[in-house]
């Protein structure tokens, strides 16, 4: 695991973009594992910027999403399939064909679970998974006490994280109870995942994913076990770990060729 503590989210999409860019331009139909919520924004707004200016092309490229909730009427504004369309694959020249995302209006969700599982299995794997993080430690929405192994599947979400993403609803009541998403095995299999966390409200998940012990109660400190994670942080996020200035010496003094 890769710890790198940058002074703001602009500097932290640049390297996220750095990483989605040199794997597209060595493997064109590259598969990438798409997060929505406000992290990558940023990130999906810089690939956008050079596919514009810089012809950054994802027209072979794959993107799963990571997650749904359950039971929005298909085309709901705040659907995780719509949100991933308007922030970032409309804006660039992905297949709509190629993006899909776990169905969360599914007569049998088991079912349709399994489906994913096999569509991503199918295409090769996630060759990089973008991800944001909760903060209650939740990815994906495998909230705390999920399962280290687990597979895409329904879950309940926290009432923290419904109090999170009431946001992006009109109310409270209109945030669904139920998600399906991605489990943690599922993104343990990603052969890189690149983990976006910035904002003083994030700094005990980070802590608790980088250097606390892997556990349950943090889902996100799976990565831990994960053979390439890259966890992007800026200052008020990094401002719980022990390790800083560690993590910032050795990014520092990283070969250039090495990249994340
Ligand atoms: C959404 C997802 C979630 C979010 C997390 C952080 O697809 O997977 O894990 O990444 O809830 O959300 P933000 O970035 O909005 O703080």
């Amino acid at each position: 695991m890769e710890v790198v503590i940058l002074p703001g989210i602009r500097q932290i999409a640049a390297l996220a973009a750095d990483a989605v860019e040199s794997l597209l331009r060595r493997k064109p139909d590259a598969v990438l594992g798409l997060a929505t919520g406000s992290s990558p924004l940023p990130v999906y707004d810089e690939l956008a910027r050079r596919h514009e200016r810089g012809g950054l092309d994802f027209s072979r490229a794959y993107g799963f999403t990571l997650d749904e909730y359950v039971g929005l009427e298909p085309g709901h504004p705040e659907s995780y399939s719509e949100v991933i369309r308007r922030d970032f694959t409309s804006r660039v020249n992905f297949d709509p064909q190629n993006v899909r995302g776990p169905d969360g209006n599914a007569e049998d969700i088991p079912a349709a679970c399994r489906a994913y599982e096999d569509a991503i299995r199918a295409r090769g794997g996630v060759d990089l998974q973008l991800l944001g993080l909760g903060t209650d430690g939740h990815i994906g929405f495998n909230e705390p006490g999920s399962s280290l192994a687990s597979r895409t599947r329904i879950k309940s979400l926290i009432e923290q994280t419904r109090r999170d993403n009431a946001r992006f609803f009109r109310s409270l009541d209109e945030v669904p109870h139920h998600v399906v998403t991605q489990g943690l095995g599922t993104i343990l299999d990603s052969r890189h995942a690149v983990l976006v966390a910035t904002g003083a409200q994030k700094a005990q998940a980070v802590h608790d994913l980088v250097e606390g012990p892997v556990a349950a109660i943090c889902p996100a400190s799976v990565l831990q076990l994960h053979p390439h994670a890259s966890i992007l942080v800026d200052e008020a996020a990094a401002s719980s770990l022990k390790l800083a200035d560690y993590y910032r010496h050795t990014h520092d003094h990283k070969p250039a060729w090495q990249g994340l």
